[in-house]
């Protein structure tokens, strides 16, 4: 047995080369490095070069049509390498490759791997499987899987900001949407995995983390296991329960010297109690994504999102008075199921309220297996949602206008990320309310936390000049 071993590990390893391409949001992009740190334990190494690869993976996103449009076209591009090196091995990730399942390889044939979300520990396994000559699929969802104990290789990093996943997995049911079918139920990763992480960036130089999950809100960890709510909790359970406010409070005094961000939030659960922390630690950032989706209450409804609109307009009211500086973002969906001109105003409306500093807008898109798409046509004609696109991003870059506006002649704390992509000599980095802000480079460098006085704005990105550095 020992002689067996000696020669296996004595045996001419063949380093091969994995390229990884992400789509979507950033869990995905936080996956891939998942993958990356996986594959890296069996003698992969990540290339940016497609070319290069031994294995080409796609880490792929099924939230709107057009996304999976996307990747249909980048695998037709893909035939053009596999005919130059016909041992290349492609693989599909992520949340196409859980709706599709078996259909993606019965689709398209040059496909040799189809893993899900909660797969990615089986992906040496299924790429030995295509090595021997068959094509391999893992599509199963776990209960338990938050990839907790894995350090992720960080990928296309500025070397300044990184994600860390807090949670996996959805359990909201938004009738449009096909996340907890391509990510499964709700499960939360054990605090003290995060702090470590959040630790270990710092001492690699990271200088921002942005704590990632598909409703943040509803994080709660009382020793592991399927997701329970707190109710559900023995007295001893909930006694030693950490939720979202409490981790966002370790993480902020595990790591004082780095900003802390985090995504998303959900209307329905934000509470005072992580705004209030938020107030409390100058280390995390001001700024909140509270996706609305609608401002009208019926369609509200219809999406199965749990609030109305006075509810949401409260929670504005509630962060602005704790944070009066809070930046504010939002996604939107026009044209949803049966959406009325009228309840199309009231999403225009809302977001006059608002004054979201800027929004992600989309047109409703169908997706199969949905509750929207098995309960409700899609009967807006699509130039009509075309149209009210157009009105609700029009309205936002006004606002987002006006806004950035405001910011003239005032100070403002960035954190500095890299060369702005207009000009070699100007720095990109982000403010506290996430807004891209642009300076001249002087003497400063990436990950410098640097006060700049701002006196140009656009809708899109504030341009100052540099005051010295800054602190927390
Ligand atoms: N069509 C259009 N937009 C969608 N989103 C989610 N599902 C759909 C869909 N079927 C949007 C929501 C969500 C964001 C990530 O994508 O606004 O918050
Ligand atoms: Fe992310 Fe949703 Fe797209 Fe999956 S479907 S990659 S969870 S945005």
């Amino acid at each position: 047995m020992e002689q067996e071993t000696l020669i296996q590990t004595e045996a001419p390893v063949r380093e091969r080369r994995l390229y990884i391409e992400s789509y979507g949001c950033a869990m995905n992009f936080s996956d891939s490095e998942i993958v990356a740190s996986i594959l890296q334990e069996q003698g992969f190494s990540a290339t940016s070069e497609e070319t290069e690869a031994d294995v080409i993976l796609l880490n792929t996103c099924a939230i709107r049509d057009n996304a999976e449009q996307r990747i249909r076209e980048r695998l037709k591009h893909l035939r053009g390498n596999k005919k130059k090196n016909g041992d290349l091995i492609i693989g599909v990730l992520g949340c196409m490759a859980e709706r599709l399942k078996e259909k993606l390889l019965d689709e398209e044939k040059l496909v040799d791997v189809v893993a899900g979300p909660d797969a990615y520990r089986e992906l040496p396994q299924l790429i030995a499987e295509v090595e021997d000559g068959k094509r391999s699929i893992n599509v199963l969802l776990s209960l338990e899987e938050t990839y907790a104990d894995i350090a992720p290789t960080r990928l296309n990093s500025n070397g300044v900001s990184a994600f860390i996943s807090i949670m996996r997995g959805c359990d909201n049911m938004c009738s449009f949407c096909v996340v907890p079918f391509t990510r499964g139920r709700e499960r939360s990763r054990a605090p003290e995995s995060i702090v470590d992480e959040a630790v270990q960036l710092r001492n690699q130089g990271f200088r921002e983390i942005t704590l990632l999950g598909q409703n943040v809100d509803s994080y709660l960890w009382f020793g592991g296991g399927p997701k329970k709510e707190y109710k559900q909790l023995t007295p001893e359970e909930q006694a030693s329960s950490v939720d979202f406010a409490d981790l966002l409070e370790m993480t902020a005094r595990a790591v004082p010297d780095m900003r802390i961000r985090y995504s998303t939030s959900h209307p329905k659960d934000i509470t005072e109690k992580v705004v209030r922390v938020m107030a409390a630690y100058p280390n995390v950032c001001n700024y909140i994504h509270l996706p609305a989706q609608s401002g009208n209450s019926r369609v509200l409804d219809l999406m199965n999102r749990n609030y109305t609109r006075e509810w949401y307009m409260d929670k504005v009211r509630m962060i602005r008075d704790i944070l009066p500086d809070c930046g504010i973002s939002c996604d939107i969906i026009t044209g949803f199921c049966s959406e009325t001109e009228e309840e199309h105003q009231d999403t225009l409306s809302l977001m006059e309220w608002s004054r979201f500093d800027f929004s992600y807008m989309y047109k409703y898109s169908e997706r199969p297996g949905t509750l929207a798409a098995r309960k409700y046509p899609d009967d807006i004609p699509e130039d009509v949602k075309l149209r009210r696109l157009q009105e609700i991003i029009a309205l936002q870059n006004r606002i987002s206008n006006e806004k950035n506006q405001e910011y003239i002649g005032r100070e403002v704390v960035v954190l500095v990320e890299g060369r702005s992509k207009r000009s070699e000599h100007d720095w990109m980095g982000k403010n506290d309310q996430h807004l891209v802000t642009i300076f001249p480079k002087e003497h400063y460098k990436p990950g410098d936390l640097v006060r700049v006085k701002i006196h140009k704005a656009s809708t899109t990105t504030l341009i100052g000049t540099a005051l010295g550095y800054a602190q927390f």
